[in-house]
């Protein structure tokens, strides 16, 4: 077993939770998944409000740091949702290097399309993984977990509005 699976897979403290130690396992493993995306997305709308420049600067500088607060809210639910399952919340940057599934974010754009672009191509994809989330929490008997992740999803969605509202001519 690698170093990554066996610290990726621990459900190691005490709990009366109504939860079998497979189920809690993989959700445990789950969640940090997601967990991994959800920090790298938030450093991409940090990436993203820093560097913005054009005409459009003050509205999307402070559309991409609202959607940084929205973000942290999830990283926040979802870490402590491994905790309460018996699991340890991975949240170290280089944790989350190795695990994001994100496309990487370009740190050479400047313009607000662009950003606003880029922005909308990484929250479609945390969307579409938190989505999956949702069935294989529900598969595995944990409608918890599914319901956290049917929060995340929907928030993640409406801000997926707020920045494709931007990309409209
Ligand atoms: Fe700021």
């Amino acid at each position: 077993m690698s170093k990554k699976l066996s610290k990726a897979s621990a459900v190691t403290s005490r709990t009366r939770i109504d939860l079998g130690e497979n189920a809690r396992r993989q959700m445990s493993d789950l969640l940090n998944e997601r967990l991994a995306d959800a920090l790298d997305l938030a450093g991409q709308c940090k990436q993203a409000h820093w560097n913005v420049k054009g005409p459009n600067f003050s509205a999307l500088h402070g559309l991409f740091d609202t959607l940084h607060a929205n973000v942290n809210v999830h990283v926040d639910v979802i870490a402590e949702r491994i905790v309460a399952l018996g699991g340890t919340a991975f949240g170290t940057a280089s944790i989350v290097a190795e695990k994001t599934t994100l496309p990487a974010y370009p740190t050479d754009i400047r313009s607000g399309r662009d950003h606003a672009d880029r922005m909308s191509i990484a929250f479609a994809a945390f969307a579409k993984v938190a989505r999956a989330a949702i069935e294989t929490a529900d598969e595995a008997g944990d409608a918890i977990t599914a319901d956290l992740f049917t929060a995340v999803g929907a928030q993640t969605d409406k801000d997926l509005w707020m920045l494709d509202a931007h990309l409209e001519d």
